[in-house]
C-alpha cells in the first residue's frame, strides 16, 4: 500500500470559496509537508486553476461531464479540467449522482486523458460495480452520514470492510477511500486499519475555525 491519501472536498461551502479556498490549501500544503502525507483538494471549478497554480497539492474536480469538447453549452469537459490543472475528478458523488452509462463514460474519458477517476459509491454492491470500471479509486460514502459528526469509521465499519473485500476481488489495483463524518485522527486511523488507502472528507476541515488544527489532528495517527 502507498502513502495514505486525504482528499478534501470543498463542495460549494462559502468557507471553501475564493480566498478561503486558498487558506485551506495553504494549511493543507503545510500539513502534508510536515507529516509526509498526501493531501488533495477538490475545489469548485472556479478554484481549480488558481489552486493548481499556487500549490503543489493535487487538485481534483468535484464532477465532470462525460462529453467531448464541442457544442455542449454549460458542460465541463475532461479536457477543460485538465487544462485548468486538475489531476482527476470525483465521479458520481452522492450530491451529484450519475447514471451507470455516464459513470462509465466519465471513467473512460478521464483515463484516456490520463486523469484519475475517483468513483463514489453508497454501498458494497455499487463499490464492486465501480471497481469493474477500473477507476483510480473507489470512495465509499454512506450518504446518511455525510455532513454529520458521526464518522463512517465508527458508525459503519462493515461497509468499509465489505467494500475493501469486494473491490480487491474485482480489481486489486483500484485504491479505496472512505468518507462521511470523518473528523479526527482516530477516524482516519480506523479507516486505514480497515484496509482503505485514505479518506474523502469535507465539513470537518472546510467549516473549521482553524482548518490547520483539524488537518494536524487528521494526520496525527498515521
Ligand atoms: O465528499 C466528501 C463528503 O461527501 C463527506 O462529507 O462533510 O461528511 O466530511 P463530510
Amino acid at each position: 500500500m502507498g502513502r495514505p491519501f486525504i482528499l478534501i472536498n470543498l463542495k460549494t461551502y462559502a468557507e471553501g470559496s475564493g480566498q478561503r479556498a486558498h487558506a485551506i490549501a495553504g494549511a493543507a500544503q503545510q500539513v502534508a509537508d510536515e507529516a509526509g502525507v498526501d493531501i488533495g483538494l477538490a475545489p469548485s471549478y472556479m478554484n481549480i486553476h488558481p489552486l493548481s497554480m499556487h500549490y503543489s497539492l493535487p487538485v481534483y474536480a468535484q464532477h465532470v461531464d462525460p462529453l467531448p469538447p464541442g457544442a455542449h453549452t454549460g458542460s465541463v469537459t475532461v479536457e477543460a479540467i485538465r487544462e485548468a490543472g486538475a489531476v482527476g475528478s470525483l465521479v458520481n458523488h452522492s450530491e451529484r449522482r450519475l447514471t451507470l452509462a455516464d459513470i462509465e463514460a466519465c471513467v473512460s474519458r478521464l483515463r484516456e486523458a490520463r486523469l484519475v477517476p475517483i468513483v463514489c459509491t453508497n454501498n458494497v454492491p455499487t463499490s464492486a460495480a465501480a471497481a469493474a470500471l477500473s477507476p483510480g479509486y473507489v470512495a465509499i460514502e454512506p450518504p446518511e452520514l455525510i455532513g454529520g459528526d458521526v464518522s463512517v469509521s465508527t458508525a459503519n465499519p462493515g461497509i468499509i470492510t465489505g467494500t475493501v473485500e469486494a473491490v480487491r476481488k474485482v480489481n486489486p489495483d483500484v485504491r479505496i477511500l472512505t468518507g462521511a463524518g470523518i473528523h479526527s485522527g482516530k477516524c482516519v486511523r480506523t479507516a486505514i486499519d480497515l484496509g482503505t488507502d485514505g479518506v474523502l472528507l469535507a465539513s470537518s476541515v472546510v467549516k473549521a475555525k482553524a482548518p490547520i488544527s483539524v488537518l494536524r489532528d487528521l494526520v496525527s495517527l498515521l
